[in-house]
């Protein structure tokens, strides 16, 4: 890596000791060639980092007031609303932060399935993504624990039951996650305490995912790979500011819920202090785990439920060989684009049905549905991959943008 020319002679002295300045510019910067033709939805990962980092400072300030005993949780968060300093902000930005930064990276999952991004030479750069995202569930899962709220105690309790399926076993490992006979207080502190710790693991699983990125670059919107420098623009300024313009989109997003609706994402019931005599009327996970809620309801047995579930994530790893096409994006695949289609609307239609009561027709749609989301990856993509045609791929990436003519003429300049 080359040092980087700095005017400021402060700077210059740190970058001859600590070459930090010139990594970051060939990680972020002028120096890191990125495709020319990415489009929006290539905001979504440095959203998704920008949302963590939010999750993390405003998680700590909250620690700061929070109390984590089974006696006194409760209060304290109301504590937190009412009494301390812009305490009821900071506690809105984090639980209304949580769900936007699901929502960031539910987008930024399907802008992979859809445009192919986990193919050769990411299919470790995808399982990283998975990683992050399981250790997101089970992040989330105990910060909403911690309220002490009666939804907080009756998710853990349903949740935390389900190891009990497991044969043989499974009593003995969910005694053992509660640290006694029932969720309570020991459960609470464990939850609090994994609760804080996990943020920082994400942040070192999401290193190991920019290397992986950073090794073959970006896919892009054509799913072709970078030919040239004529294919290519400079990280800064093209994307840092692009980037900039998301970020302003997302923080909007992030004030409407904060400012006018910071309850709507949450439910009602979690603001009745927990009460381990007294289960709710419907048990309901916030709407980011309600798919995966519906398929776990879907199977009429526990343990195949449990099992069902674990296969819908666990599925998604084998993505990278069960998609067998020759071209990487979907947008040059006629038939396969109907069926991310359905794989979408498949999807929130199980988000519908899990936050439905398990009764009457939901049932009858859960089940079908869950079948659906199988069939997708395990039958219809494969078979999809071998017997469509593709239309047309172009040969490089400047070549639609500037025109074959063009094109060469840029590829000349570069050279110079
Ligand atoms: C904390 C969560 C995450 C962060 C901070 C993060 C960050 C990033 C960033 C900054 C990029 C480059 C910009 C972009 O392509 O949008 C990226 C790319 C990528 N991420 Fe993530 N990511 C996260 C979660 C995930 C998850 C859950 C998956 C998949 C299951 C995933 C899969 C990918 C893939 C396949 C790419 C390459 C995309 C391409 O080049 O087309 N990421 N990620």
């Amino acid at each position: 890596m080359s040092e980087m020319q700095l005017k400021n002679p402060m700077l210059r002295w740190i970058e001859y000791r600590l070459p930090i300045f010139s990594f970051i510019d060939h990680s972020v910067g002028s120096q890191y060639p990125a495709p020319k033709n990415l489009s929006y939805w290539w905001n979504f990962g440095s959203l998704a980092g920008i949302a963590l980092v939010m999750q993390i400072a405003t998680g700590i300030v909250l620690a700061m007031h929070y109390t984590p005993h089974a006696d006194m949780a409760f209060d304290s968060v109301e504590r937190i609303m009412r009494e301390v300093n812009y305490g009821w902000l900071l506690r809105y930005f984090h639980a209304n932060g949580a769900s936007l930064f699901f929502l960031v990276v539910y987008i930024h999952i399907f802008r992979g399935l859809y445009y192919g991004s986990y193919k050769y030479p990411r299919e470790l750069l995808w399982w990283l993504g998975l990683v992050i995202f399981v250790l997101m569930m089970a992040t989330a899962f105990m910060g909403y624990v911690l309220p002490w709220g009666q939804m907080s105690y009756w998710a853990a309790t349903v949740i935390t039951n389900l190891f009990s399926a497991i044969p043989w076993i499974g009593v003995g490992i969910t005694e053992w996650l509660w640290g006694g006979f029932t969720v309570g207080n020991p459960t609470l502190a464990r939850f609090y305490s994994l609760h804080y710790l996990l943020p920082f693991v994400i942040v070192g699983v999401v290193f190991l995912h920019l290397w992986a990125l950073h090794q073959h670059k970006s896919n892009n919107p054509l799913g072709i790979d970078i030919k040239g420098p004529q294919d290519t623009i400079p990280f800064h300024p093209y994307y840092t500011y692009k980037d900039l313009v998301g970020l302003g989109v997302f923080l909007l997003v992030m004030f409407g819920f904060v400012f006018y609706h910071p309850n709507y994402m949450g439910h009602p019931d979690n603001y009745i202090p927990a009460n381990p005599l007294q289960t709710p009327a419907h048990i309901v996970p916030e709407w980011y785990f309600l798919p995966f809620y519906a398929i776990l309801r879907a199977i009429p047995s526990k343990l195949g439920g449990v099992i069902a579930m674990a296969a819908s994530i666990l599925v998604l790893f084998l993505i990278p060989w069960l998609d067998t096409s020759r071209v990487r994006s979907t947008k040059f695949r006629p038939v396969y684009r109907w069926f991310f289609v359905f794989l979408v609307i498949d999807v929130i239609l199980l988000g519908i049905v899990g936050a439905k009561p398990p009764e009457g027709i939901w049932i009858l749609i859960g089940r079908l549905a869950t079948l659906y989301y199988f069939l997708h990856f395990i039958i219809f993509m494969p078979f999809l991959g071998w017997f469509e045609r593709p239309l047309p791929v172009p040969d490089s990436i400047h070549q639609p943008v500037l025109g074959a003519a063009a094109g060469a003429a840029a590829a000349g300049e570069n050279k110079r």
